[in-house]
Formats: structure tokens, C-alpha cells, sequence
């Protein structure tokens, strides 16, 4: 299978805990165009205190990658369209950023992946939400599985997010365990229930790849080859064009 796209992905060498060098970059890219990726978005985190990454900066550091990239594939190497935005934590800072246009939201400008700390979610996300709505932004919520306050009732903390106007972005990863026993169970419900929108790896280095290799063998195993296709290709695609409609749009 191919045509897929990576909604979440870190590969910007060294602003955040992704890849640490331009080489690490390409080789990442490489595999997962192996494994069928021909759009990997990078999403660099954009999280205060510990990655504050700001737009511009990101912007010439994936211009380095962009060249990189360009100069490998003149050589003949195989590699996937790449895009820039960033996985946004949504403290009071970066949500005040993007309601100011200082974000990175995805290619149409319309949607942008958010992440929360796994502890707790935010008590004011619905409204926070909400008022990203009222400026046109969809929140894309990274890795649903991981946080805490999905792992009781799975579905209808799914629905809850759903209502709020989010829409759910699987980790693959989850399903072969990699964030442990709890978020795996999770991941499997949300799946079963039909509650994610898309998919992603969220890679943060070559090694993670064999990995997701054996989270989409898993993933074919727990679905068919339609709902892969819906999370890896159409989901994707209206989240990255700005096509999830609604009563807000
Ligand atoms: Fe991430």
C-alpha cells in the first residue's frame, strides 16, 4: 500500500526530542517511505519551558531539512513530500499564539495538532476549544490513548472531545504497546469504536520505524484495509486541505 500521509512527525534535527542531525532526518524520512508514506508532516513540539519553539525559527530549520532533502533526491534517493506545523501544547501561551496567528497549523490553515499534559486534561479545553473554532482552527488531538483522562471510559471522553469539536489522531504505535499496556487498551476501543479521524506515527528517529511497521501489521490485523485507508490516507488529507466540515465552518 502506499500514498499514505504522516500527520505527526519529528523530524527537524535538533529542537526538540526528535532527530538530532540532518542525516537522522533523511534516514527516517527514507523508511517511512518505505512503509508507504508519501506525505510526512513534520510537527516539531511548540511547548513552553521545555521545547519553546517559536513559528520562525521552525520555518529556517525545516528549510535546512528542505534542502537536504532536495539535494538527496537529486542523487536518487527515495523520500516523501514534506510539510511544516507544529504540535502546539495547549498551556496559556501557546494558545494565546495561536489565537494571535502564531501558530503552525496544517498546510490549508484551517486545523493544527494540540497536545495536552498526559496527567490531566485542561479544565477549560471546551472553551479553549471552542474559541479556536470561532477563528476557523480545528484542534487535532495528538495521542488520545496516553492521557489519563481517556483510560476509564475511552468513548466517552472520545465523545466528549468530539462535542468540544476535536477530532482524534491515532498514535499506530499504541497498538503494539509502545506507551504501555493502558494506552494500548485504549487505543483498541477508540479503534473499535470508530472515534479517530486519522493516524499517525509519530516518529522521532530511524529506530522508531521497524516499530511502526509492526504497529500497521497490527492495524490491518484489528481492521481491513478500507478503515487503513481512511485513517492513513482520506482522514488525512481533509484534515491537511481544512475539509472537516461542520455547523462552525
Ligand atoms: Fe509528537
Amino acid at each position: 500500500m502506499s500514498g499514505y500521509f504522516d500527520l505527526h512527525c519529528h523530524y527537524v534535527p535538533g529542537v526538540d526530542d526528535g532527530v538530532r542531525s540532518l542525516e537522522d532526518s533523511l534516514a527516517l524520512l527514507r523508511a517511512l517511505r518505505g512503509l508507504g508514506f508519501e506525505t510526512v508532516v513534520a510537527t516539531p513540539h511548540m511547548r513552553p519551558a521545555l521545547w519553546d519553539n517559536r513559528a520562525a525559527p521552525l520555518r529556517a530549520a525545516f528549510e535546512g531539512v528542505r534542502e537536504a532533502v532536495e539535494t538527496a533526491r537529486a542523487g536518487g534517493d527515495s523520500l516523501p513530500a514534506i510539510e511544516l506545523s507544529a504540535e502546539h501544547f495547549l498551556d496559556e501561551v501557546v494558545y494565546g499564539r495561536l489565537l494571535k496567528g502564531e501558530g503552525l497549523p496544517y498546510r490549508a490553515g484551517r486545523s493544527m495538532l494540540v497536545e495536552f499534559a498526559y496527567e490531566s486534561l485542561p479544565v477549560n479545553l471546551p472553551a479553549r476549544f471552542f474559541d479556536l473554532r470561532m477563528k476557523r482552527l480545528r484542534p487535532v488531538v495528538a495521542h488520545p490513548e496516553r492521557y489519563e483522562a481517556f483510560w476509564k471510559k475511552p468513548v466517552a471522553a472520545a465523545e466528549t472531545m468530539r462535542r468540544a469539536g476535536g477530532v482524534l489522531l491515532l498514535d499506530v504505535a499504541a497498538l503494539v504497546g509502545k506507551y504501555g499496556r493502558k494506552a494500548m487498551d485504549c487505543a483498541q476501543t477508540l479503534l473499535e469504536a470508530g472515534a479517530y479521524y486519522a493516524a499517525c506515527t509519530d516518529s522521532h528517529a530511524p529506530s522508531d520505524v521497524p516499530v511502526m511497521g509492526e504497529a500497521l501489521t497490527r492495524l490491518r490485523a484489528l481492521t481491513d484495509e478500507d478503515e487503513v485507508d481512511r485513517l492513513f490516507r482520506r482522514g488525512p488529507r481533509e484534515i491537511l486541505e481544512g475539509r472537516i466540515f461542520d455547523d462552525f465552518d
